[in-house]
């Protein structure tokens, strides 16, 4: 058995157990004591946390994240670092209550009962979980390569009220360990799955009286799904419009599912779009698309998720059209060798 130490949460008044082959966020989580945290793969730099008592393993934290002189200062990240002694830590992100309901993480089991290919090397995965799994709208779950000691991200495009039947949107990466080297090549139906979750903080839980834009680039359509279902049942905002960008016709999937919940509620607006085949709908970046439709974007808020370049250029163009920073929420599916040697959970 491995060696256990306690850390302290600045501001907290509880001290959490952390194995000292466990990340600090991950046991931050499990005890249901939040943390900000985005990637859980060391890219994002969102769980930064100061170490005000203690000494940390960076294990392999990228320097392009947390730099030698960050390291110097004494900055950590969450995901990354694990103990070395009892610490005292104060994250950097907000940790105030926005009254966002937190789910503390679990570890599940689950069973393969959907495996079809959608589009382009695409495929949706539903797993059927032993026991059910809250969480909010626009989280994500990490699934457990088997044979392996890594784990990948892929955000639950179900509605959070479905909660035994994790629907996932997973595109191949070629030469990817999880997409490749499994879920593309020997995954079977029935076959048992190990994951965690819920994670991450991209969520749209709340009623807002803003109008939302959502952009979604390929698989980034997952976590959208999740949200324009609860959105609508929920009726959390007064009008909500769906981008979902392509580069062919083939990469559009569930267009029949947005066009039938478009004929359902007036309020809601799908717009497909392809960057590389003319077709009868629209046809361009997807960003341009969006800041063609929208001369302005004062007052509304976006909710953006892809690949980092697609989501870097809708944040330029929608501050471009005057929408407001903080109601800009993003998701990036990043994708970095590191997520193969993230710390392990016990
Ligand atoms: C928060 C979040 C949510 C996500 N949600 C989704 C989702 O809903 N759907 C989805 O499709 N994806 C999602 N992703 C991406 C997903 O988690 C994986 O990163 C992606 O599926 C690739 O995993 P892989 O194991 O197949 O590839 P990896 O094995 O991680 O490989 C990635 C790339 O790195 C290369 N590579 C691997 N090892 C090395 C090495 N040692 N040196 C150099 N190059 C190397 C590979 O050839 C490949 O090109 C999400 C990512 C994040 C961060
Ligand atoms: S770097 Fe830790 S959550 Fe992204």
């Amino acid at each position: 058995m491995s060696d256990q130490y306690l850390v302290r949460i600045e501001g907290k008044n509880t001290d959490i157990a952390v194995e000292e082959t466990q990340s600090i966020l991950d046991a931050a989580l499990r005890a249901n004591e939040w943390l900000p945290h985005s990637c859980t793969q060391g890219t994002c730099g969102t769980c930064k946390l100061k170490v005000l008592r203690g000494e940390v393993d960076h294990r392999q934290t990228p320097e392009y994240t947390l730099t030698v002189e960050e390291r110097a200062e004494g900055l950590a990240l969450g995901c990354m670092a694990t103990p070395r002694s009892d610490l005292t830590v104060e994250p950097l992100g907000n940790v105030s209550d926005d009254g966002v309901p937190r789910h503390p993480l679990r570890d599940y089991e689950g069973t393969v009962v959907v495996l079809d290919d959608i589009a382009a090397n695409t495929r949706r995965l539903v797993i059927e979980l032993d026991t059910p799994m809250q969480f909010n709208a626009g989280q994500y779950a990490e699934l457990i390569v088997p044979e392996h000691a890594g784990a990948r991200q892929y955000s639950m495009a179900n509605p959070p009220t479905e909660t035994r039947r994790l629907e996932f949107h997973i595109k191949l990466t070629a030469g990817g360990l999880s997409t490749d080297g499994w879920i593309f090549r020997s995954m079977t139906l029935g076959e048992r799955v190990s994951l965690r979750g819920p994670l991450g903080q991209f969520n749209l839980v709340a009623k807002q009286d803003e109008p939302a834009i959502l952009i979604g680039g390929g698989t980034g359509l997952a976590p959208l799904k999740s949200i324009v279902q609860h959105a609508l049942v929920e009726d959390l905002v007064p009008e909500l419009f769906l981008y979902h960008g392509g580069r062919r016709r083939e990469d559009l999937y569930d267009v029949e599912f947005f066009r039938d919940l478009e004929h359902r509620h007036p309020h809601f607006h799908y717009r497909p779009v392809l960057s590389e085949e003319q077709w009868e709908g629209a046809t361009g970046l997807v960003t341009d698309v969006v800041v063609s439709d929208f001369p302005s974007c004062k007052g509304m808020s976006a909710f953006l998720c892809g690949p980092p370049a697609m989501v870097d250029a809708a944040v330029k163009a929608l501050k471009r059209r005057r929408m407001a920073p903080r109601l800009i929420f993003r998701e990036e599916f990043a994708i970095t060798p590191a997520t193969s040697t993230a710390p392990a959970v016990l």
